[in-house]
């Protein structure tokens, strides 16, 4: 079923307006690496200013375990100064109620961390009932943290009426986008899925089998493949719990005529993810590895795929953006989407910051989101979308 955004419709005009956004954008050091989260919740921002309203915005950063002051909303105020919002820090939920009293209509207040709250993740009843009375209206536009359920994107959007919610502006249209290459995706189809959350992405990576001709792993979770292929691992990334289901996976894919390819060569880091760089075949894969990154006969192999495909789907970073040298691989494979004709979607903060940094310009298009990406396209429910169909 389609949804839309319907704050066009909306009668706001110096009423509170609660957004959840995703600001989760990647940073080194306190510095923004990538801004495109940030960009893409624009429009929104601008149509409630537009319209007079007083904006309460609200986002997670990382995954802080207590209130760690580098994961403070705070280092974002600088940017939406810089872009000429009107906009104040709120570290309490006590001072959004106090500041939106007097704020000017089409004015932002910026809400902590909502992971600094325990209730966010806890899904506490007495936390989303403060959150809801801030608000005459909510929009949901974290459209790269719409497969969670956390409080203020599962809970809070049916405590308020329907006409009273809505999807954002940038969540309309990352749908549209995401549904025309559903629709649309010229085969064969190719996914090359990477990244740490193993847990999260291996039942998707199952659903994707469905949609998709060519599966390339890399790392990290291609090292849980590898374990259930019983292949030396060292000491990578791995998650135990999920070996049985990549077997299950490689097990299906085989069935279906998909191709999971895997790397056939490493790069490495001996003893921590600090330590000295080699390339390593998967058959010599020292006990003290620790897998990284592809190495440039992956590349090679990737790119025969990426050639012959005609739709290509890329989520998950592989490397580490504090380590340049670690990058080699993932640069290669995204200037490799880039230069081929196949419409190619690019999903995640990391990879994103990446495709940017090599200023790419034959990506079809960025997503915002990883995870959610991926849910919507494997298609599973988005937690956060459910409230609007
Ligand atoms: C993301 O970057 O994937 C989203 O912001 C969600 O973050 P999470 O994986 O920490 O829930
Ligand atoms: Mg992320």
């Amino acid at each position: 079923m389609k949804i839309e955004c319907s704050i066009p419709s909306w009668d706001c005009a110096g009423q509170p307006v609660f957004v959840r956004a995703d600001l989760n954008v990647p940073l080194a050091h306190g510095t923004i690496l990538n801004d495109r989260r940030l960009r893409g919740l624009q429009d929104t921002l601008n149509l409630l200013i537009q319209k007079q309203a007083i904006i309460i915005l609200a986002s997670h950063i990382g995954r802080p375990q207590a209130h760690e002051p580098e994961l403070s909303t705070r280092i974002l105020l600088a940017w939406f100064e810089k872009e000429g919002y009107a906009i104040q820090f709120c570290e309490t939920i006590e001072q959004v109620k106090h500041k939106e009293k007097t704020a000017k209509a089409g004015s932002i207040l910026l809400l902590e961390n909502l992971r600094f709250f325990p209730g966010e993740k806890e899904r506490d009843a007495a936390f989303i009932k403060t959150l809801r009375s801030l608000a005459k209206w909510y929009v949901n536009d974290a459209f790269g943290s719409l497969h969670r359920d956390d409080a203020s994107l599962a809970d809070l959007a049916v405590l308020f009426p329907p006409h009273n919610r809505s999807i954002g502006c940038l969540v309309e249209k990352e749908l549209k986008m995401l549904n025309r290459f559903l629709h649309t995706a010229k085969k064969p189809v190719c996914a090359i899925i990477g990244g740490g959350k193993v847990a999260d992405k291996l039942p998707l990576i199952n659903n994707l089998l469905e949609i998709s001709d060519y599966i390339l792993l890399g790392p990290a979770l291609v090292f849980t493949f590898d374990l259930a292929k019983q292949r030396s691992v060292g000491l990578s990334l791995v998650d135990q719990s999920a070996v049985n289901k990549a077997r299950a996976i490689l097990k299906k894919a085989e069935l279906m005529n998909v191709s999971i390819v895997f790397p056939v060569d490493y790069q490495i880091a001996l003893d921590s993810i600090d330590g000295p760089l080699s390339i390593v075949e998967p058959e010599n894969f020292p006990e003290n590895g620790i897998g990284i990154s592809i190495g440039p006969k992956t590349v090679a192999l990737f790119n025969e795929y990426i050639t012959k495909s005609g739709s290509i789907f890329y989520n998950g970073m592989i490397g580490f953006s504090n380590r340049p040298k670690t990058l080699d691989g993932v640069k290669q494979l995204l200037t490799d989407v880039s230069h081929s004709n196949a419409m190619s979607i690019i999903a995640g903060g990391d990879s994103i910051a990446i495709a940017d940094q090599l200023k790419l310009t034959g990506i079809t298009y960025y997503s915002t989101g990883g995870g959610a990406t991926l849910t919507y396209l494997s298609g599973k429910k988005l937690p956060g979308l459910e409230p609007f169909y």
